[in-house]
């Protein structure tokens, strides 16, 4: 055997002879510089090492140069247990437990961007308690279809939404030292063949619709992480895609973070080496549960990356810049010395995704029946699975383990008294991650809501808590939901509930729109997106008027499936198709798809169309009501290069309790060259208003928000003419409006 004492005796040598603190390791010296020294002194093979997984969730660092691992984890309402160094079971930890934030479209409800970065501070402390490096989220892909079964991932149907509310939750998760990963880039719109679908769009709907989010994470945001999705778009998938990650996310938005696989999104060396992904996690593994022969080394960003340099085939050159990328990670996160130490499940955590839930509860409909006094002592029959079932499990990769949760039922019992409290289960709805092809047999179901139906008729008040959960084909990653009607027969039940007991406030959860046809015949209904820990505290605060509801839709509610754009052009369009030949993964063949409605998303389609929804994006009622006045421009004419004006509207609180209105500004162009919108979102603003109060809520409109993207040009274009101003509380409801002209 070949004695390592001489090399060890080497090594020992050089190191006490340099004395001098390395470049690289002072938390002083320039960031560039420091990256810079490190690099020098650096092997090819260690560059190499650093672009590739050597855990399920970590990648290595340079152990000879004390530059420590990445550590990643899931993301993005809450830090996910911890899983097992090389498959996807748990590690079963006790000490990894922690707050489940409400879901991001939760968040995105709110139209509340302080809320967003209290939501990312708090998450960030978490993070960083549980040593983390990389938060996986957020999650901002557009919601395009309600079948989507990861839309409560993500901040809804909108682009401006989405940004505004992005930003601040990565600015303020980032000063703890952890860095955002925003994902999933770009396109992931749907679960089905997520993994080879190969999405065609036009470059209007991708700038205008579905970049937006991810450009103000980046530029705004100054996100230091991006994931690639998927999927693939131009033929080529997203995790190595040239057009996406070189050209417009390294070109055009400056980019200087690092770009991360999705877990098992890298499918070609050459590819992952030329075109912009820096590290490759998640490789070889089969359908993401069980493992393969092939070891880390093995990975596309390995061996054979290290051998295609060798080689000469591709320059030595794309090691250096996905080195210099990962290491100016590193030193941003886990070698920032100045990091705070973070904390776990406290007090401030708790109130954070309290005051979360409470905004983000969105009040469909009310004839009068809510608020419902806790004073009046009524009988309350609660039903519906959702009241008990701990929905922080199952999901997918946004799974949490919570240390508390309050489930619907315990905070209605806790606001209302259990001696006032029944509880009926319904439905059942199977144990968590149930797969639909194990029905719930009939006679449970039947049984079960004979027993609700017959409590309903005795009680003086039903709250019916239920909608969708985190099991396979619902509101969970790896597949899209089968149909747009609520699981295990609730329309029937709730249809016999109504018969039974007339007095009926539902109050479901949901990440996703579903069709409500019995909405007409209930006097109330809240929706509820996931609300993790203290979503039962805040739902019931909600229907004691404890909490005046101010939450509003971040997506359309359409009546019927087909009413919604995406479904309005066959399978082309959702779910796409397969092909004859190409790459056939989990068994789908090259599957194909064009988004054919183009940039007329959510209630850009149902104004454009005139295809009313049942609830429009930005709806949301309160216990108060709030009129609008006549709003007054700065000026009638703006011109295109770097003019402004503002419009302000006076917004009154009409009714006898305090309360908060979104205050939502879209702009139509009113006649144009290309196809455009009725109206598109461009501000809003929540105020809080006292019983007769009326504000002034003002909003600037810049040239930038009257463009359109026009493809052949690659540019951005503004129109001469009229464009009308639409204010008001969603947007099916704009009372207040005003004309300008672009000169
Ligand atoms: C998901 C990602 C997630 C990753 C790691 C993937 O299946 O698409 O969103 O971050 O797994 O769990």
């Amino acid at each position: 055997m070949k004695s390592i004492y001489p090399l060890i005796i080497a090594a020992v040598a050089a190191t006490s002879a340099s004395a001098e603190t390395p470049l690289y390791l002072n938390p002083d010296a320039p960031i560039e510089d420091r990256v810079e020294d490190a690099l020098s002194r650096m092997t090819l093979e260690e560059k190499v090492a650093l672009c590739h997984a050597q855990s399920k969730f970590s990648s290595a660092g340079v152990p000879r140069l004390g530059i420590p691992e990445l550590w990643m984890s899931d993301g993005p309402h809450g830090v996910r247990p911890e899983i097992n160094w090389n498959d996807w079971g748990h590690a079963r930890w006790t000490n990894d437990s922690c707050t489940a934030f409400p879901a991001l479209t939760a968040l995105a409800a709110t139209w509340n961007p302080a809320l967003s970065a209290a939501y990312g501070k708090n998450v960030g402390e978490e993070a960083r308690y549980r040593e983390k490096d990389v938060l996986l989220g957020p999650g901002v892909n557009i919601y395009r279809t309600p079948l989507n079964g990861r839309n409560f991932e993500y901040m809804g149907e909108d682009p401006w939404l989405a940004s505004v509310m992005v930003v601040p939750y990565v600015q303020e998760l980032q000063k703890n030292g952890v860095a955002a990963c925003v994902k999933h880039f770009a396109l992931n719109n749907q679960e089905r063949w997520r993994g080879n679908i190969n999405v065609d769009v036009s470059d209007r709907a991708l700038y205008e619709i579905y970049l937006p989010a991810f450009k103000a994470a980046v530029q705004q945001g100054g996100a230091w992480t991006v994931m690639g999705a998927y999927n693939k778009v131009w033929n080529q998938h997203c995790c190595h895609n040239q057009r996406l990650l070189e050209d417009i996310l390294r070109g055009e938005w400056g980019f200087d973070g690092a770009v991360i696989t999705d877990w098992g999104g890298a499918h070609d060396t050459r590819e992952a080496a030329l075109n912009g992904l820096d590290i490759e996690m998640g490789s070889f593994t089969n359908g993401l549960t069980s493992e393969s022969e092939f070891t880390y080394d093995d990975y596309y960003l390995a061996r054979p990356f290290l051998e295609l340099i060798r080689k000469g085939e591709v320059p030595e050159s794309t090691a250096d810049d996905k080195a210099r990328r990962i290491l100016r990670l590193i030193f941003r996160t886990a070698m920032n010395t100045r990091k705070p130490f973070g904390s776990l499940h406290s007090p401030e955590h708790y109130a954070a995704a309290k005051a979360i839930g409470d905004e983000s509860i969105v009040l469909l409909k009310n004839s009068g029946i809510l608020p419902l006094d806790p004073a009046a002592g009524k009988r309350i029959l609660v039903v519906g699975d959702n009241a008990t079932r701990v929905l922080t499990n199952g999901g997918g990769s946004s799974e949490l383990k919570v240390k508390d949760y309050i489930s619907p039922l315990d905070g209605i019992t806790a606001v209302f008294g259990a001696d006032n409290v029944d509880y009926a289960r319904g439905y059942a709805a199977g144990p968590p991650m149930y797969d639909r092809d194990e029905p719930v047999p009939a006679s449970v179901q039947d049984s079960l809501r004979a027993e609700a139906v017959a409590l309903a008729a005795g009680a003086d008040v039903v709250i019916y808590v239920g909608g969708l959960n985190k099991n396979a084909f619902q509101d969970c990653e790896g597949q899209d939901r089968t149909g747009y009607g609520l699981p295990f027969g609730q329309d029937e039940l709730i249809e016999a509930l109504v018969k039974a007991n007339p007095n009926i406030v539902i109050a479901n959860i949901s990440g996703n729109a579903y069709a409500m046809p019995w909405a007409d015949r209930v006097p109330a209904i809240l929706h509820s997106s996931y609300l993790g820990t203290m979503g039962g505290a805040s739902i019931a605060d909600v229907l004691a008027g404890r909490v005046n509801p101010s939450g509003k839709l971040p997506y359309s509610i359409p009546v019927r499936l087909e009413d919604c754009a995406a479904h309005s052009f066959g399978v082309d369009s959702y779910p796409g198709v397969e092909s004859e030949s190409g790459d056939v993964l989990f068994g789908v063949c090259a599957p194909q798809q064009r988004y054919e409605e183009d940039l007329l998303v959510g209630y850009r389609w149902h104004d454009t169309k005139k295809v009313p929804a049942r609830y429009a994006f930005g709806h949301g009622l309160s216990y108060t009501a709030f009129a609008y006045g006549k709003p007054v421009l700065s000026a009638k004419e703006m011109t295109a290069e770097g003019d402004k004006l503002t419009v302000t509207v006076p917004v009154t609180n009409t009714g006898s309790r305090e309360g908060a209105e979104v205050v939502q500004l879209y702009i139509g162009d009113d006649k144009a060259s290309v196809l455009r919108p009725v109206k598109e979102l461009k501000g809003f603003e929540k105020v809080t208003l006292a019983p007769g109060e009326t504000r002034d809520v003002t909003f600037t409109v810049t040239p930038e928000m009257l463009a359109f993207f026009d493809a052949g040009a690659h540019a951005w274009r503004t129109e001469p003419g009229t464009f009308t101003l639409y204010l008001g509380g969603s947007s099916a409801f704009t009372p207040a409006k005003a004309k300008f002209k672009l000169k």
